[in-house]
């Protein structure tokens, strides 16, 4: 045994191949069982896919590259859940595509960000850190608010989606751009539709105070104040079979 561990030592090539063997076993033990086990992704309530205006906003965030200095992601450790709320879901995240979990926390986690401030505070916020935080080191992203929304492949972002597993409606589809442009207008005679289709909680307002123009500032803070709110936790509980699949 020991002789031949020698002629293993010797021969890195072996050495290296013999590793990646090992290491691809462990790899394997590891992720397999996710596929399988029940409690992979918890059944929780209230989620439901992005409506088209913060689909819109999450690739505001995305270009932007937001999630270069916030993760969305909270940890289950003591510390992160008195500061942000309770852990996130693997749930919550079932409609990311790329999630934004993220590592890297120069600014704070924003996965519960939503409903945290006003819509005020968030245009303020971005178009000028400085003005509400003033130790802030987050850039000004101040030409989103003056930057309009371009609807032009919201139906083709919807339709991809679907191939990535998200289960928007052909209704959905169809009537996406409809539907972004109810969500950015309270007095809407759409707005009942957009709810039908995405559901009762969805909001309806003109998220960057200026009911002028569709800005990409609208969509950015539609997305941000979506975040964290639609998993129902009053009905989740960790653990009890009924929230398992
Ligand atoms: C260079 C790093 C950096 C980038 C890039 C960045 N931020 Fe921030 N962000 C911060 C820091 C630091 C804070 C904490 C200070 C503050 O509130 O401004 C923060 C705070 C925030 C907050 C408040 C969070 C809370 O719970 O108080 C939000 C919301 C936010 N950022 C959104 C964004 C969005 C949206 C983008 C992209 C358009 C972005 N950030 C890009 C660094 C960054």
């Amino acid at each position: 045994m020991f002789k031949s561990h020698g002629n293993l030592e010797r021969h890195s090539i072996l050495l290296l191949l013999s590793i990646l063997v090992v290491v691809a076993i462990g790899g394997i033990v590891e992720i397999t069982p996710l596929f399988y086990l029940e409690s992979t992704i918890e059944e929780v309530d209230g989620m439901r896919p992005y409506t088209p205006l913060e689909l819109e906003g999450r690739d505001i965030y995305v270009r932007e590259g937001c999630y270069v200095c916030h993760s969305q992601m909270v940890r289950p450790l003591r510390d992160e859940v008195e500061r942000y709320g309770h852990y996130s879901l693997a749930a919550e995240s079932m409609y990311d595509r790329p999630f934004q979990w993220g590592s890297k926390r120069t600014g704070p986690d924003v996965a519960r960000v939503g409903g945290k401030y006003s819509d005020a505070w968030h245009r303020d916020h971005l178009i000028n850190p400085r003005s509400v935080v003033p130790e802030s080191v987050m850039p000004p992203y101040a030409f989103l608010a003056k930057k309009e929304l371009n609807l032009e492949d919201v139906e083709a972002k919807l339709a991809t989606m679907t191939k990535l597993g998200v289960p928007y409606t052909q209704d959905m589809i169809d009537n996406a751009k409809v539907d972004l442009v109810a969500q950015s207008d309270p007095f809407s005679a759409d707005g009942t539709k957009l709810k039908a289709r995405y559901g009762e909680k969805v909001v309806a307002r003109d998220f960057d105070g200026n009911p002028e123009a569709l800005t990409e500032m609208d969509a950015l803070i539609a997305y941000l104040q979506m975040l964290g709110t639609l998993v129902d936790f009053s009905t989740y509980k960790a653990d009890a079979p009924e929230n398992l699949r």
